[in-house]
């Protein structure tokens, strides 16, 4: 919560712009400086500025709610509790589908259909309510440039010929998601930290970030000092803004992520790039997860999304809830 813009806590435009030209955007920004900092950037009394303080809190802090006001909103409007995959067993699994309001990590060997599943959701996400959808626009951030939105249109008409029976519902359906083939980490973080102004504009419904893992191991030698700790920090600040958007915008936000070490129970984990991993959300493979709300979802069968015909659950999931 405390990635959250200064511009959206009810400051005036031209404070935001003079904290703006000290390269304090967000409320954490404003609440790394001493009052007395703070009164030096904005120019205002003591007392102003902890009025100021007080607001930005409040605005920021995560709202109360209740364990009932929870269960009745699921059972109420089960829409906006979760995205169903549309694919049967893995929605029983997942008790409805892709959580909204939290990071779901999709792990997986090379080739076990990761991106596919990724191209399916957006699919899904932009469809209308009465049939499952969120009804509305997708971010999708490529690292891999591997995008088809050829793949997209074939899933689309395989799966749902009743409703894209016009040309015009297709290109409706393909200019809500907006594709962004991001190839460095710099890039990546950049525009994660531009989605909260594009979810609000573009009534975004669904993040995808794919993968999360393929720029950072590129760019991460870990063999060199001081680059675990670097990869490490860069994962967990783009895990807490995507964390964030999640929780803000109660929308499903899907990161995939090749798991390019074979895990077993005993075995150490080398290499699995995560930002779970980072935050030490996850122990190992079959481990509990230990705080936050990633939830993995592992696959490890090489054709189980690529088919859109295919139904059954042929890959071996998990999905671990807080302890
Ligand atoms: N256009 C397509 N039509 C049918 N099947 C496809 C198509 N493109 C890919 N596939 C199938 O989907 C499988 C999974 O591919 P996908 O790119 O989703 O894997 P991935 O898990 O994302 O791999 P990586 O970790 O390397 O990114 C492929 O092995 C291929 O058989
Ligand atoms: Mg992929």
């Amino acid at each position: 919560m405390a990635n959250k813009k200064l511009k959206r806590t009810g400051l005036s435009q031209e404070l935001c712009d003079r904290l703006g030209r000290h390269h304090i955007h967000t409320c954490q920004d404003l609440f790394c400086l001493s009052l007395l900092e703070l009164m030096k950037v904005t120019g205002q009394s003591y007392q102003n500025v902890q009025r100021l303080l007080q607001t930005v809190s409040k605005s920021c802090a995560p709202r109360m709610q209740t364990a009932y006001d929870m269960r009745k909103r699921q059972v109420n409007d089960p829409i906006l509790a979760f995205l169903p995959t549309n694919l049967d067993s893995l929605d029983k699994v997942l008790y409805g589908g892709v959580a909204c309001g939290a990071l779901t990590e999709v792990t997986g060997p090379s080739g076990c259909g990761k991106t596919q599943f990724c191209i399916l959701m957006s699919l899904l996400a932009t469809l209308p309510s009465c049939i499952g959808g969120l009804n509305g626009n997708v971010v999708f951030i490529d690292t891999e440039s591997t995008f088809s939105a050829e793949r997209l249109v074939e899933m689309a008409t395989h799966r749902f010929p009743e409703y894209f029976d016009t040309e015009e519902k297709i290109l409706s359906m393909t200019s809500r998601i907006h594709l962004y083939r991001e190839l460095t980490c710099e890039d990546v973080l950049k525009r994660i930290e531009s989605l909260e102004e594009e979810i609000i504009s573009k009534k975004v419904k669904l993040v995808i970030v794919d993968s999360v893992a393929s720029v950072v191991r590129k760019e991460f030698d870990t063999q060199l000092q001081g680059n675990l700790t670097k990869r490490s920090n860069l994962l967990a600040r783009e895990a807490s803004l995507l964390k964030y958007l999640a929780e803000e915008f109660s929308i499903p936000v899907i990161l995939t992520n090749q798991i390019t070490t074979r895990l077993s129970r005993n075995a150490p984990r080398i290499d699995l790039v995560s930002p779970a991993d980072d935050l030490s959300l996850s122990e190992d493979y079959c481990g509990k997860i230990t705080f936050g709300s990633i939830f993995c979802v592992f696959l490890h069968h090489p054709k189980f999304w690529s088919c859109s015909s295919r139904r059954e659950l042929t890959g071996h999931l998990k999905r671990e809830q807080q302890t």
